[in-house]
C-alpha cells in the first residue's frame, strides 16, 4: 500500500471541510496572546474561545484549520509510540451552527470515504450521562445508524468523555473516535479507555454547550458549538499501519540523522530507540517554540523554562547515545527545511532558532558535566534511598542542574528525590535573595519594600529618559532585575553611552524626581492601553484588563506595579555602571539614595 504522507492528510482534511462550507483559518501562535492562564496553545479551540462563547467570527460559523499545539503534561510518556510534546491538530468548528448529528456524519464520511478506513477498524465512545448532562443516546444512535456496531460504541463517564478548555470556560460532552490496531484485547473488559495499545484515539468531537463558571457550575452557553480535534501524527501513523508516530514522514528525516550521529540503528534496542525518539520530539518542539511568530528563548520562567528543559533533556539523551550536544542543531535544520512551507515563520526565524539552540546547548553542556559529577558524589555517599531536597536544590542553584534531571537520574538508579524539601529550599532561597525571577512581575515585585518599589518606578523614568536623551524611540526594556540595593536595566542600543549621555540621562531622571510628579494607576483594556500608546513590556503575560501607570508627561506603561505614589519619593538617582549585556543590548546599574 502506498504511504500516506502528512501533507496529503492536511490537504484532504481542509479540502473536505471546505467542501462542507467551512472557511480555512490559519494556525495561531503557540504562545497564546493575552491569556496568562496557559503557557501554550494546547488545542485548536484555544484561540477560538471568544467565538465559542458567542462573539461573531469574521469568517462565519463554520471553520477548519491545522493548529500547532504544544502539550508538555505528558512529557514523561514521550518516547512511546504515540506521545509528542508538539503536534498538529486538524480541527473543524461549528459556532452555533450544526451540532451532534451533522458533526458525526462529517467525521464518518471523512474517515470511511476520504481516508478509506474500514468501518470494522473504528470504535467510538460517547458520554454515559450524569446530573449535569444526559446520556448521549443521540450520538450513539447516529453512530449506530452509520454502521458502527453497538458493541463498538462505549458509554464512558465525564473523566473520559467530557472536554474542558480549562478550569473555567466552554466545555461539553464528547464522542471520541478510536482505531483498533489489531492487537488482541488485554482482557474481556478492555475498552478504548484502556491504554494497552489495542485502541488509539485519533479524533475527538466535543459538543460544547456549557460554560463552567468560577464556582464549577455548568451553565448553558448562548449557542451550541462543535469543536473537533484530530491528531495529525497519530492519524498518519494509524493510516499507514506504522508502529509509532516516529515512522511517519514527519520524523523519518530526524530519526535517520540521529541514528547516523549515534552510529546506532533505530528500533534495534529499546533504550536507544527511546532516546532517539525523545531527541526527535524535543528538538522539533524547541524549533517550533524558538521559531514561532511570538517566539520565546530559553529562560528560567514560564514558557522559557519549558523550552530550556526540552533542550537540556535532548542534550542529556544525546550524550547517552554518544552524540555531541552541538550536533542537535543539525536536526533543527532538518525540521526547518521540512516544515517551512507549511509554517513559513520557521524559515523567517531560522537564524534565531539555530543561534539560540546552539547557545543553550553550549551553556548546558558545560554545567552538565559538573552537575552529573556532583550528583554521582551525592549518590555515592547517600544513606537510604532518597536524595534530600536541599541537596537537589543546591545542584540546581549552583550547577544549573534542573530538578527534573536529578529526578530522572535518581529514578534510573532506583532512588527518589524529596520534592517537597526541594520546594521548601527553593522558597527559602527566594525569600532570602528576594530575586525569585518567577515572582518578579506576577502583579508585583517579589519584594515590595519601599526601596524596591521606588527602584521599580525609577526604571520607568530611566526608560523614558533614555529614549529622550538618545533620541531613539525604538529603545525598549530587554530585562530588569531589582534588588533592595540597586536596579539593573537592559535595553537595546548598538553602542556604549558616552560620559555626557550618561550624565544627561541621570540628570533627566533626577529632574523628573524633582518635579515630584504623581504616579497614577488606571485599569483599562489592552486595546485602550495600546491606543494610548502605552509602553508594553511583557506582551504574553497580559490579561484582557491591564494596569497602566502614568507618570505625568514622562511615561505611560502597562505594568503590574507596585510603584511610588509620586516621583519626589525617589530621592536621588545615580547611574553606577553602563556596560554591554549581550550583542546589541546595554545594561545599566543604578541606585537611589535619600528616599523620602
Ligand atoms: N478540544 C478538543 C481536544 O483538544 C477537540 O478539539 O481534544
Amino acid at each position: 500500500m502506498k504511504e500516506i504522507k502528512s501533507y496529503e492528510l492536511r490537504e484532504k482534511y481542509l479540502k473536505f471541510f471546505e467542501s462542507k462550507g467551512h472557511k480555512i483559518i490559519p494556525s495561531a501562535s503557540l504562545i497564546p496572546e493575552n491569556d496568562p492562564s496557559v503557557l501554550f496553545t494546547t488545542a485548536g479551540m484555544h484561540p477560538l474561545v471568544p467565538y465559542l462563547l458567542g462573539q461573531k467570527h469574521p469568517q462565519g460559523k463554520r471553520l477548519c484549520d491545522v493548529q500547532k499545539c504544544v502539550r508538555t503534561g505528558d512529557i514523561d510518556e514521550v518516547g512511546d509510540a504515540t506521545h509528542c510534546t508538539f503536534f498538529e491538530m486538524l480541527g473543524n468548528w461549528s459556532l452555533g451552527d450544526y451540532f451532534r448529528k451533522e458533526s458525526i456524519n462529517f467525521s464518518f464520511e471523512f474517515l470511511t470515504k476520504v481516508l478509506e478506513i474500514p468501518v470494522e477498524k473504528i470504535a467510538v465512545t460517547v458520554f454515559a450521562g450524569d446530573e449535569d448532562c444526559a446520556r448521549d443516546e443521540e450520538a450513539a444512535d447516529t453512530w449506530a445508524g452509520l454502521g458502527i456496531p453497538r458493541d463498538r460504541i462505549f458509554y464512558l463517564p465525564k473523566a473520559n468523555n467530557w472536554w474542558y478548555a480549562g478550569a473555567t470556560g466552554p466545555c461539553g460532552s464528547d464522542t471520541e473516535i478510536f482505531i483498533d490496531t489489531g492487537k488482541p484485547a488485554c482482557s474481556e473488559h478492555c475498552d478504548p479507555s484502556c491504554d494497552c495499545g489495542k485502541w488509539v484515539e485519533i479524533w475527538n468531537n466535543v459538543f460544547m454547550e456549557f460554560n463552567r463558571n468560577a464556582e464549577g457550575k455548568f451553565e448553558k452557553l448562548k449557542q451550541k458549538n462543535v469543536d473537533t480535534g484530530m491528531g495529525l501524527e497519530r492519524t498518519i501513523c494509524m493510516l499507514n499501519g506504522f508502529k509509532s508516530v516516529y515512522e511517519t514522514d514527519l520524523f523519518t528525516g530526524a530519526i535517520a540523522k540521529i541514528s547516523e550521529l549515534a552510529g546506532k540503528k533505530y528500533g534495534e534496542e529499546e533504550d536507544s530507540t527511546r532516546a532517539m525518539r525523545i531527541i526527535a520530539d524535543h528538538i522539533r518542539t524547541a524549533t517550533f517554540l524558538l521559531g514561532d511568530e511570538n517566539g520565546i528563548v530559553p529562560s528560567n520562567v514560564d514558557q522559557g523554562y519549558v523550552l530550556r528543559r526540552l533542550i537540556r533533556r535532548s542534550v542529556r539523551f544525546a550524550r547517552q547515545l554518544g552524540i555531541e550536544g552541538g550536533s542537535l542543531v543539525e536536526i533543527a535544520k532538518l525540521y526547518v527545511e521540512q516544515y517551512k512551507e507549511v509554517y513559513p515563520e520557521l524559515g523567517i526565524n531560522s537564524a534565531k532558532i539555530f543561534e539560540e539552540l546552539e547557545k543553550e546547548i553550549e551553556k548546558f553542556s558545560k554545567t552538565l558535566e559538573d552537575g552529573i559529577k556532583q550528583l554521582d558524589k551525592v549518590i555515592q555517599y547517600l544513606k537510604g534511598d532518597t536524595v534530600n531536597g536541599k541537596t537537589a536544590f543546591r545542584l540546581y542553584d549552583t550547577y544549573g542542574f534542573p530538578i527534573e534531571m536529578t529526578m530522572e537520574i535518581c529514578k534510573e538508579k532506583g532512588l527518589s528525590v524529596d520534592l517537597e524539601g526541594y520546594k521548601l529550599a527553593q522558597e527559602e532561597h527566594i525569600k532570602k535573595s528576594q530575586q525569585g525571577a518567577e515572582q518578579k512581575f506576577k502583579g508585583g515585585l517579589a519584594d515590595s519594600s519601599k526601596m524596591t518599589t521606588y527602584l521599580h518606578t525609577a526604571t520607568h523614568l530611566l526608560l523614558a529618559c533614555l529614549k529622550k536623551v538618545l533620541h531613539d524611540d525604538n529603545i525598549q526594556q530587554k530585562g530588569s532585575n531589582i534588588t533592595p540595593e540597586r536596579l539593573r536595566f537592559d535595553f537595546n542600543f548598538p553602542r556604549p553611552l558616552t560620559e555626557e549621555e550618561k550624565q544627561a540621562v541621570e540628570d533627566a531622571v533626577n529632574d523628573a524626581i524633582k518635579r515630584d510628579i504623581p504616579v497614577v494607576c488606571t485599569e483599562m483594556t489592552i486595546e485602550e492601553a495600546r491606543a494610548k500608546n502605552a509602553v508594553g513590556v511583557f506582551g504574553s503575560r497580559y490579561g484582557e484588563i491591564v494596569k497602566v501607570y502614568q507618570i505625568g508627561d514622562v511615561d505611560l506603561q502597562i505594568c503590574g506595579g507596585p510603584h511610588a505614589e509620586h516621583t519626589g519619593q525617589l530621592g536621588h538617582f545615580k547611574i553606577e555602571k553602563e556596560q554591554s549585556s549581550s550583542a546589541g543590548i546595554r545594561r545599566i546599574r543604578a541606585t537611589l539614595s535619600d528616599l523620602v
